[in-house]
């Protein structure tokens, strides 16, 4: 088992009015967050839309820096390296997102795309660039007169294709995957899903795979990390927490997911209520509000993540 990314402590917080010449009030996106990637595996983050998702994604590829926390990449502090050394641990870790037409430049041939990492990054000559482009397309399923043509021509699969390529030409150990497959139709989920896995078993990729879907994250993930309002509340394996999730949110999260079975038994936790304003949280345990099992203290102290069922899980109730 080879770590390739470690998240110490993540916390990301960001200055915001949300009123008109309001002060500036704290709004803590990402609250401490801990979690090691293996090379080969797939941790999925799921989490309500708000919850904090993109925000990690940011930190993870660097995008954004943590307002506290370490990351450690091939076993490198990167708080402690110098700009030449981070540069090389960036491109270690790229990223795909929800929305391929967002990420790809739509005057750009889908070649000149590929090429482009190579070009900025690499000495490469440009017939060896336009050698591995090519490779690359074979790779993820696209034929090769398709590198002449623009992203319009595509379809949303195809594009998101695309998307993968690109992201692999500078041969990553890590991808962040945010939502790859949501704005996809179900019929060609399947086949990027598909793809991603023969890609990850041939590159030995490690994935952060960001998800609001678990019946997706079911099929994919080796460990699973429940986030809510910034908070990691439950991170252990995906057998173990699909077969008895443990925190009330995992719990009801699971119960709103339709089942290929539906004889399956069911517990019926309904969510209650939105997720609560990151700009006034509850005090407390996080979740409080709408847990269907809350107890006084629930209101007052906030669980820390324990080790309870074979799996991290912060409740008190547990
Ligand atoms: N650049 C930003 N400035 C201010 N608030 C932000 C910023 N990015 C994210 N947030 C806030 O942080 C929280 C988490 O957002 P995000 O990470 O996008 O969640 P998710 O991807 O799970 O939907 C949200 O309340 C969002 O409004
Ligand atoms: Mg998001």
């Amino acid at each position: 088992m080879t770590v390739v990314l470690e998240a110490r402590h993540l916390t990301r917080t960001y200055a915001v009015s949300n009123r008109l010449f309001a002060a500036p009030v704290t709004v803590k996106a990402l609250v401490d967050v801990s979690f090691t990637l293996e090379a080969g595996k797939t941790l999925a983050v799921i989490g309500e839309s708000g919850s904090g998702k993109s925000t990690l994604a940011r930190l993870v590829t660097l995008i954004e820096e943590p307002t506290a926390g370490a990351l450690i990449i091939d076993g490198k502090d990167l708080g402690a390296v110098g700009s030449d050394t981070r540069a090389g641990l960036r491109r270690q870790i790229q990223i795909v997102f929800q929305n391929p037409y967002g990420s790809l430049n739509p005057r750009q041939r889908v070649g000149d795309a590929l090429e482009e990492p190579l070009l900025v990054n690499t000495r490469l000559s440009a017939a060896d660039r336009t050698h591995a482009a090519r490779a690359m397309m074979a790779k993820v399923g696209l034929r090769p007169e398709f590198y002449n043509r623009y992203p319009h021509m595509f379809s949303g699969g195809q594009r998101q294709r695309i998307a993968i390529a690109r992201a692999l030409m500078l041969q990553p150990k890590i991808l962040v995957l945010d939502e790859p497959v949501s704005a996809l139709d179900v019929s060609i989920r399947a086949q990027v899903l598909n793809l991603l896995a023969e890609l990850q078993e041939e590159f030995q990729l490690a994935y952060l795979f960001i998800s609001h879907d678990l019946s997706v994250v079911r099929h994919i993930a080796d460990q699973v990390m429940v986030i809510y309002l910034g908070h990691a509340v439950e991170i252990g394996d995906r057998h173990a927490i699909y077969a008895s999730p443990q925190h009330p949110y995992t719990r009801a999260l699971l119960a709103a997911t339709p089942v290929a079975d539906p004889d399956a038994k069911k517990e019926r936790i309904v969510l209650a209520g939105e997720l609560p304003s990151p700009f006034n949280p509850p005090t407390g345990c996080p979740f409080h509000p709408r847990c269907p099992v809350a107890v006084e203290r629930c209101r007052s102290e906030a669980p820390g993540l324990e080790t309870k069922h074979g799996r991290a899980v912060s409740c008190w109730q547990v």
